[in-house]
Protein backbone atom coordinates (compact mmCIF):
# COMPACT_ATOMS: atom_id res chain seq x y z
CA UNK A 1 0.00 0.00 0.00
CA UNK A 2 1.29 3.36 -0.91
CA UNK A 3 1.53 5.50 2.23
CA UNK A 4 0.00 9.13 2.53
CA UNK A 5 1.96 11.49 2.89
CA UNK A 6 1.88 13.61 5.85
CA UNK A 7 0.27 16.85 5.18
CA UNK A 8 2.59 20.54 5.62
CA UNK A 9 3.44 22.61 8.32
CA UNK A 10 5.26 25.68 8.53
CA UNK A 11 6.90 26.23 11.75
CA UNK A 12 8.63 29.82 12.72
CA UNK A 13 11.10 29.23 15.18
CA UNK A 14 11.52 32.78 17.09
CA UNK A 15 15.12 32.99 18.15
CA UNK A 16 16.15 34.11 20.87
CA UNK A 17 14.42 31.30 23.05
CA UNK A 18 14.67 29.38 26.05
CA UNK A 19 17.28 29.91 28.86
CA UNK A 20 18.49 33.00 29.64
CA UNK A 21 22.08 33.78 31.39
CA UNK A 22 20.45 33.83 35.12
CA UNK A 23 18.51 31.05 34.57
CA UNK A 24 21.84 28.88 33.25
CA UNK A 25 23.41 30.75 36.34
CA UNK A 26 20.83 29.68 38.68
CA UNK A 27 20.41 26.14 37.62
CA UNK A 28 24.53 25.68 37.42
CA UNK A 29 24.58 26.98 41.00
CA UNK A 30 22.27 23.97 42.46
CA UNK A 31 24.27 21.38 40.30
CA UNK A 32 27.76 22.90 42.07
CA UNK A 33 26.69 23.32 45.85
CA UNK A 34 25.06 19.40 45.28
CA UNK A 35 28.82 18.25 44.11
CA UNK A 36 30.53 20.70 46.68
CA UNK A 37 28.14 20.05 49.74
CA UNK A 38 26.59 16.30 48.15
CA UNK A 39 22.84 15.85 48.70
CA UNK A 40 20.43 16.84 50.20
CA UNK A 41 20.59 20.74 49.12
CA UNK A 42 17.44 23.11 49.89
CA UNK A 43 16.51 25.51 47.71
CA UNK A 44 13.95 28.21 48.49
CA UNK A 45 11.43 28.03 45.90
CA UNK A 46 11.36 26.90 42.60
CA UNK A 47 14.53 27.46 41.53
CA UNK A 48 13.45 28.85 38.31
CA UNK A 49 10.20 28.49 37.07
CA UNK A 50 9.94 25.34 34.98
CA UNK A 51 8.32 21.76 36.24
CA UNK A 52 11.29 19.99 33.99
CA UNK A 53 13.89 21.93 35.78
CA UNK A 54 12.72 21.28 39.19
CA UNK A 55 12.05 17.33 38.64
CA UNK A 56 15.57 16.79 37.67
CA UNK A 57 17.21 18.85 40.01
CA UNK A 58 15.31 16.78 42.76
CA UNK A 59 16.07 13.78 40.99
CA UNK A 60 19.78 15.10 41.92
CA UNK A 61 19.09 15.85 45.76
CA UNK A 62 17.60 19.25 45.38
CA UNK A 63 14.55 20.27 48.04
CA UNK A 64 12.50 22.66 47.56
CA UNK A 65 11.00 24.83 50.04
CA UNK A 66 8.99 27.66 50.46
CA UNK A 67 10.44 28.81 53.63
CA UNK A 68 13.78 29.14 55.66
CA UNK A 69 12.24 27.59 58.20
CA UNK A 70 11.86 24.17 56.50
CA UNK A 71 15.71 23.76 56.01
CA UNK A 72 17.52 22.31 58.49
CA UNK A 73 20.53 23.77 60.26
CA UNK A 74 23.23 21.69 58.73
CA UNK A 75 22.44 21.68 54.74
CA UNK A 76 23.11 24.83 52.59
CA UNK A 77 20.52 26.44 51.09
CA UNK A 78 20.46 28.15 47.67
CA UNK A 79 18.37 30.71 46.53
CA UNK A 80 16.23 31.15 43.83
CA UNK A 81 16.63 33.23 40.43
CA UNK A 82 13.69 35.74 41.34
CA UNK A 83 15.41 37.25 44.36
CA UNK A 84 14.07 36.94 47.63
CA UNK A 85 13.19 39.54 50.47
CA UNK A 86 15.58 41.10 52.89
CA UNK A 87 13.51 38.56 55.84
CA UNK A 88 14.71 35.82 53.94
CA UNK A 89 18.22 36.25 54.21
CA UNK A 90 18.28 37.55 57.85
CA UNK A 91 16.24 34.29 58.31
CA UNK A 92 19.10 32.23 57.20
CA UNK A 93 22.00 34.69 58.66
CA UNK A 94 20.39 34.21 61.97
CA UNK A 95 20.78 30.23 61.83
CA UNK A 96 24.10 30.46 60.21
CA UNK A 97 22.69 28.60 57.36
CA UNK A 98 25.25 28.21 54.58
CA UNK A 99 23.56 30.27 51.94
CA UNK A 100 24.50 30.57 48.29
CA UNK A 101 22.80 33.19 46.39
CA UNK A 102 21.43 32.37 42.70
CA UNK A 103 19.10 35.81 42.62
CA UNK A 104 19.90 37.15 38.60
CA UNK A 105 22.39 39.55 39.03
CA UNK A 106 19.63 42.03 37.22
CA UNK A 107 17.07 41.39 39.91
CA UNK A 108 20.01 42.25 42.08
CA UNK A 109 21.02 45.26 40.18
CA UNK A 110 16.64 46.52 40.72
CA UNK A 111 17.44 45.77 44.44
CA UNK A 112 20.14 48.04 44.18
CA UNK A 113 18.25 50.43 42.75
CA UNK A 114 15.74 50.33 44.79
CA UNK A 115 17.61 50.78 48.06
CA UNK A 116 19.71 53.22 46.62
CA UNK A 117 16.36 55.56 46.27
CA UNK A 118 14.75 54.65 49.70
CA UNK A 119 18.03 55.90 51.47
CA UNK A 120 17.47 59.02 48.89
CA UNK A 121 14.30 59.49 50.56
CA UNK A 122 12.30 58.56 47.57
CA UNK A 123 9.08 56.46 47.46
CA UNK A 124 9.07 53.96 44.90
CA UNK A 125 6.99 52.35 42.39
CA UNK A 126 7.71 49.10 41.32
CA UNK A 127 5.67 47.78 38.04
CA UNK A 128 5.02 44.25 38.34
CA UNK A 129 2.46 41.37 39.29
CA UNK A 130 1.42 41.07 42.72
CA UNK A 131 2.47 38.06 44.50
CA UNK A 132 5.27 37.04 42.32
CA UNK A 133 8.31 35.93 43.91
CA UNK A 134 10.51 38.38 42.35
CA UNK A 135 8.13 41.47 43.07
CA UNK A 136 7.60 39.78 46.91
CA UNK A 137 11.66 40.09 46.65
CA UNK A 138 12.04 43.63 45.69
CA UNK A 139 9.25 44.90 47.81
CA UNK A 140 11.03 43.01 50.82
CA UNK A 141 14.44 45.30 50.01
CA UNK A 142 12.78 47.79 51.98
CA UNK A 143 10.52 48.58 54.66
CA UNK A 144 6.66 48.47 54.18
CA UNK A 145 5.61 51.71 52.36
CA UNK A 146 8.65 52.46 50.63
CA UNK A 147 8.01 50.78 47.75
CA UNK A 148 4.57 50.35 46.52
CA UNK A 149 2.99 48.10 44.35
CA UNK A 150 1.65 49.66 40.31
CA UNK A 151 0.17 46.31 37.90
CA UNK A 152 -1.85 48.79 35.64
CA UNK A 153 -2.34 51.98 33.83
CA UNK A 154 -5.38 52.74 36.13
CA UNK A 155 -3.56 52.22 39.45
CA UNK A 156 -0.57 54.44 38.00
CA UNK A 157 -3.34 57.16 38.21
CA UNK A 158 -5.21 56.47 41.10
CA UNK A 159 -1.88 55.53 43.63
CA UNK A 160 -1.31 57.31 46.60
CA UNK A 161 1.90 58.33 47.08
CA UNK A 162 3.68 60.31 49.81
CA UNK A 163 5.76 63.11 48.58
CA UNK A 164 4.67 63.40 44.53
CA UNK A 165 8.46 65.19 43.86
CA UNK A 166 10.36 62.70 45.96
CA UNK A 167 9.84 59.59 43.56
CA UNK A 168 11.25 56.74 41.54
CA UNK A 169 10.25 53.74 39.72
CA UNK A 170 11.69 50.14 38.93
CA UNK A 171 9.79 47.14 37.17
CA UNK A 172 9.84 43.16 36.93
CA UNK A 173 12.43 42.43 34.66
CA UNK A 174 9.63 39.88 33.00
CA UNK A 175 6.85 41.87 31.96
CA UNK A 176 5.62 42.95 29.04
CA UNK A 177 7.84 45.39 27.49
CA UNK A 178 4.66 47.33 25.50
CA UNK A 179 1.94 47.07 28.40
CA UNK A 180 5.06 48.64 30.96
CA UNK A 181 5.75 51.34 28.08
CA UNK A 182 2.20 52.34 29.13
CA UNK A 183 2.27 52.41 32.92
CA UNK A 184 5.73 54.13 32.69
CA UNK A 185 4.24 56.85 31.07
CA UNK A 186 1.54 57.35 32.96
CA UNK A 187 3.35 57.60 35.91
CA UNK A 188 5.59 60.01 33.90
CA UNK A 189 2.58 62.55 32.86
CA UNK A 190 1.40 62.55 37.06
CA UNK A 191 4.49 62.86 38.57
CA UNK A 192 6.61 65.01 36.47
CA UNK A 193 9.47 64.74 38.29
CA UNK A 194 9.70 61.04 38.57
CA UNK A 195 13.01 59.16 38.87
CA UNK A 196 13.81 56.03 36.80
CA UNK A 197 16.21 53.80 35.30
CA UNK A 198 18.21 54.95 31.83
CA UNK A 199 15.73 51.94 30.01
CA UNK A 200 12.92 50.19 32.17
CA UNK A 201 14.44 47.03 34.14
CA UNK A 202 12.79 45.10 31.89
CA UNK A 203 16.18 42.64 31.33
CA UNK A 204 17.66 41.86 27.74
CA UNK A 205 16.31 37.86 27.75
CA UNK A 206 12.95 39.14 28.11
CA UNK A 207 12.69 41.92 25.62
CA UNK A 208 14.57 39.88 22.97
CA UNK A 209 12.34 36.97 23.39
CA UNK A 210 9.00 39.10 23.10
CA UNK A 211 10.37 41.15 20.21
CA UNK A 212 11.58 37.49 18.41
CA UNK A 213 7.84 36.27 18.75
CA UNK A 214 6.08 39.66 17.67
CA UNK A 215 7.82 39.06 14.44
CA UNK A 216 7.71 35.53 13.84
CA UNK A 217 3.38 35.43 14.86
CA UNK A 218 2.00 37.94 12.27
CA UNK A 219 -0.56 35.47 10.34
CA UNK A 220 0.55 32.83 12.08
CA UNK A 221 -2.24 30.14 12.73
CA UNK A 222 -1.52 29.25 16.03
CA UNK A 223 1.85 30.19 18.43
CA UNK A 224 2.98 27.67 20.51
CA UNK A 225 5.10 28.84 23.88
CA UNK A 226 7.23 26.62 25.64
CA UNK A 227 6.76 27.06 29.62
CA UNK A 228 5.32 26.68 32.84
CA UNK A 229 2.24 28.49 33.97
CA UNK A 230 4.09 30.10 36.79
CA UNK A 231 6.98 31.62 33.98
CA UNK A 232 5.85 35.17 34.14
CA UNK A 233 7.84 35.64 31.18
CA UNK A 234 6.79 32.99 29.36
CA UNK A 235 2.80 34.01 30.01
CA UNK A 236 4.30 37.43 28.84
CA UNK A 237 5.42 36.06 25.29
CA UNK A 238 1.45 34.47 25.01
CA UNK A 239 0.21 37.59 25.40
CA UNK A 240 2.87 39.04 23.04
CA UNK A 241 1.74 36.72 20.00
CA UNK A 242 -1.66 37.55 20.48
CA UNK A 243 -0.89 40.79 20.18
CA UNK A 244 1.32 40.67 17.45
CA UNK A 245 -1.37 39.02 15.76
CA UNK A 246 -0.89 35.10 15.91
CA UNK A 247 -4.58 33.36 15.28
CA UNK A 248 -4.02 31.67 18.56
CA UNK A 249 -1.60 31.66 21.24
CA UNK A 250 -1.09 28.66 23.34
CA UNK A 251 1.60 28.42 26.83
CA UNK A 252 2.66 24.19 26.11
CA UNK A 253 4.41 22.49 29.34
CA UNK A 254 5.89 19.33 26.98
CA UNK A 255 5.02 17.94 23.91
CA UNK A 256 3.07 14.92 26.29
CA UNK A 257 0.50 17.68 27.39
CA UNK A 258 0.10 18.97 24.07
CA UNK A 259 -3.78 18.33 22.42
CA UNK A 260 -2.70 17.10 18.70
CA UNK A 261 -6.32 17.72 17.46
CA UNK A 262 -5.57 21.52 17.91
CA UNK A 263 -3.30 20.97 15.05
CA UNK A 264 -6.30 20.11 12.61
CA UNK A 265 -6.56 22.97 9.63
CA UNK A 266 -3.79 24.40 11.06
CA UNK A 267 -0.64 25.14 7.83
CA UNK A 268 2.01 27.79 10.01
CA UNK A 269 2.71 28.03 13.51
CA UNK A 270 5.38 29.85 15.47
CA UNK A 271 7.25 28.51 18.48
CA UNK A 272 9.20 30.11 21.28
CA UNK A 273 9.76 29.35 24.86
CA UNK A 274 10.26 31.06 27.88
CA UNK A 275 13.54 31.82 29.44
CA UNK A 276 13.17 29.05 31.96
CA UNK A 277 12.32 26.33 29.43
CA UNK A 278 14.73 23.35 28.41
CA UNK A 279 15.60 23.88 24.66
CA UNK A 280 15.60 20.08 25.01
CA UNK A 281 11.68 20.33 25.53
CA UNK A 282 11.68 22.26 22.27
CA UNK A 283 13.34 19.61 20.43
CA UNK A 284 10.91 16.69 21.51
CA UNK A 285 8.24 18.70 20.51
CA UNK A 286 9.80 19.36 16.82
CA UNK A 287 9.89 15.23 16.84
CA UNK A 288 6.65 14.66 18.08
CA UNK A 289 5.40 17.65 15.45
CA UNK A 290 6.95 15.37 12.60
CA UNK A 291 5.77 12.28 13.27
CA UNK A 292 2.68 14.09 12.36
CA UNK A 293 3.54 16.50 10.00
CA UNK A 294 6.06 17.78 7.56
CA UNK A 295 8.11 20.31 8.78
CA UNK A 296 8.91 23.21 7.09
CA UNK A 297 11.19 25.00 9.34
CA UNK A 298 12.04 28.32 9.58
CA UNK A 299 14.13 30.35 11.85
CA UNK A 300 13.17 34.32 12.71
CA UNK A 301 16.41 35.34 14.11
CA UNK A 302 15.76 39.25 15.79
CA UNK A 303 18.90 38.91 18.01
CA UNK A 304 22.16 37.19 18.76
CA UNK A 305 23.08 36.66 22.84
CA UNK A 306 26.51 36.02 24.38
CA UNK A 307 25.59 37.02 28.27
CA UNK A 308 27.17 34.35 30.33
CA UNK A 309 27.29 34.95 34.88
CA UNK A 310 29.62 33.31 36.22
CA UNK A 311 27.91 31.20 39.36
CA UNK A 312 28.62 32.63 42.94
CA UNK A 313 30.50 29.43 43.58
CA UNK A 314 33.94 29.42 42.87
CA UNK A 315 35.98 26.50 43.90
CA UNK A 316 38.84 27.06 45.67
CA UNK A 317 41.98 26.80 43.30
FE1 LIG B 1 17.65 37.25 34.85
FE2 LIG B 1 16.10 38.09 32.89
FE3 LIG B 1 16.65 35.59 33.10
S1 LIG B 1 16.18 38.88 34.96
S2 LIG B 1 16.82 35.24 35.29
S3 LIG B 1 18.14 37.21 32.69
S4 LIG B 1 14.68 36.42 32.51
Amino acid sequence: TKSRAKPQITVRMASPRGFCAGVERAIKTVEETLSIYGAPVYVRHEIVHNAHVVARLSAMGAVFVESIDEAPDDRPIVFSAHGAPQSAHAAAEARNLVKIDATCPLVLKVHTQAKRHVAAGRQVLLIGHANHPEVVGTMGQADDGEILLVQTIEEANTIAVKDERALAYATQTTLSVDDTAGIIAALKKRFPDIAGPAKEDICYATSNRQKAVKTAAPGADLFIVIGSPTSSNSVRLVETAKAAGARDAILVEDADQFDWNILEGVSTIGMSAGASAPEHLVEAFLTALANRRTLDIKTIETAKENVVFNTPLRLAS
